[in-house]
């Protein structure tokens, strides 16, 4: 995409495609100071945050997150590697970056607007996966960008990002069990979700999920297979075989006094990508590989016997003809979604609406770097008539960026992890608040979010 470093774009140049016609590109007062600095997230390990300054004095803050299983074409995260600062993780380099070429270049522009902003880092770092200056660098100011240049139009963030037509309240997914890469390995399973597709609201979703986490705790406790929460927040599983969670949460759910495959449905993260080695997928915690034909056939099993409405990463994310099988099997009656299969790249995106190898795609802004590409990505995937699912990292902050970004794009879906932890329920807070201020506006999608739409499903 870029074709040379450094030159500031003006906002009538012809390359900024479909950027120009957004809500969020609208120009706003020339940015006077970027400053930048290290924090930490939800794991305590270091992070970006930035924050953008406009002449007419609005103040915008990012704070970028970062993924443990992160897919091969996500855009590159620079971390120093210096054994000697944390452990190696440290992101000092970013943030000299965003002090220096960065600063530099965005406090030239004289009409900044987010698509410009965001064209004008993608020029400077000219790589295609911006290692050059780090996605985490270009993120934190492209986030804060967007958060000034809000408070500038002196609009909530959902309806700078969206505008007026920026009002659905999304289904939330949210994990009870966390597995992968999340929790050592203890099963296989990344992420074990539950949706509430009948739900008539976003707060009866909330209050569905409580009790249903809480139950599994008291369960768990009972069995004295109670060790602590994953990464995201839900329950570190003690089991022996991944089927077990699907009996724990559902005892969980009738416990609760709520009905499964109605009240409470199942969805999946199975994060293929990190279960994949040779072509073989290699469930560790039950010592068996999987051709890409067993791993369909064990999961179009679970579909057969559990109510699960949506599964991420069925496969790995170079296994093309393993995503058809799929959808050859469960693409009419569940929802197939990608992650590390597409990173939110539009090129990918695209590749995958060619060959059909999903009905959804997972969301990340981080996966990609800006949010311009982002908005492009959303975009892209509901054009194709699939759904888009905006979702957070395991590695988290208090930022709740992606609460405005769900609501404001009709993305229909939003991911951020467990009922507990503040990183996550920072987010889960954000959507009751853009709910009240929204007001009668407000519409919550429940069921009719997921692929196919819950109430057009077979019983
Ligand atoms: P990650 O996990 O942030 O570690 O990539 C989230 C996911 O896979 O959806
Ligand atoms: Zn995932």
């Amino acid at each position: 995409m870029a074709e040379g470093g450094g030159r500031p774009l003006k906002a009538d140049d012809g390359n900024i495609g479909n950027y120009v016609d957004r809500n969020v590109d609208r120009i706003v007062d020339r940015i006077i100071d970027i400053d930048a600095y290290q924090v930490f997230d939800s794991r305590g390990n270091p992070t970006v945050e930035a924050t953008v300054t406009l002449a007419d004095g609005s103040v915008g803050r990012g704070l970028v997150p970062s993924g443990a299983s992160t897919g091969k074409y996500e855009a590159w995260e620079l971390r120093d590697g210096n054994p000697n600062r944390f452990r190696r993780k440290s992101v000092y380099q970013a943030v000299a970056n965003v002090l220096g070429p960065i600063r530099e270049a965005l406090l030239r522009l004289d009409a900044p607007h987010q698509g410009i902003v965001d064209q004008q880092m993608i020029l400077l770092d000219d790589t295609n996966n911006r290692s050059h200056l780090g996605a985490n660098a270009i993120l934190a100011v492209s986030m804060a960008f967007c958060c000034a240049a809000a408070q500038s139009r002196k609009l909530p963030l959902y309806e700078h990002l969206g505008g007026g037509e920026g009002n659905l309240i999304p289904l939330p997914e949210i994990q009870i069990v966390g597995g992968g890469v999340h929790a050592a390995r203890t099963i296989d399973i990344q992420d074990f979700m539950i949706v509430a597709p009948q739900a008539r609201g976003f707060e009866e979703t909330l209050e569905l999920t409580y009790n249903v986490y809480k139950e599994t705790e008291l369960l768990l406790k009972e069995r004295g297979q109670l060790v602590g929460v994953a990464d995201e927040g839900g329950f570190w599983p003690l089991v022996e075989r991944n089927e077990e969670v699907f009996d724990l949460v559902l005892k969980a759910i009738e416990r609760a006094g709520y009905t499964p495959g109605t009240q409470v449905a199942f969805a999946l993260d199975i994060a293929a990508s990190d279960l994949y080695r040779d072509g073989q997928y290699r469930l560790a915690s039950e010592n068996r590989q999987l051709s890409t034909e067993e791993l369909a056939k064990m999961l179009a099993g679970w579909a057969r016997n559990y109510p699960i409405v949506s599964i991420e990463d069925p496969m790995d994310q170079d296994d093309w003809q393993g995503w058809q099988q799929i959808m050859d099997v469960l693409g009419d009656e569940i929802q197939i979604v990608g992650d590390d299969l597409f990173t939110t790249n539009v090129g990918r995106i695209q590749e995958g609406i060619a060959r059909q190898s999903a009905s959804a795609v997972l969301i990340k802004l981080n996966q990609i770097g800006t949010v311009s590409e982002t908005l492009d990505a959303i975009q892209l995937t509901q054009s194709a008539g699939w759904r888009a699912v905006v979702s957070a990292r395991s590695g988290e902050t208090e930022d709740a960026f992606i609460s405005h970004l769900a609501v404001a794009t009709k993305a229909g879906q939003l991911k951020v992890g467990s009922f507990s932890r503040s990183e996550r329920m920072a987010k889960w807070n954000e959507v009751l608040r853009i709910e009240r201020r929204l007001g009668s506006k407000a519409r919550y999608i429940g069921g009719e979010a997921l692929s196919p739409s819950f109430g057009s499903r077979r019983s």
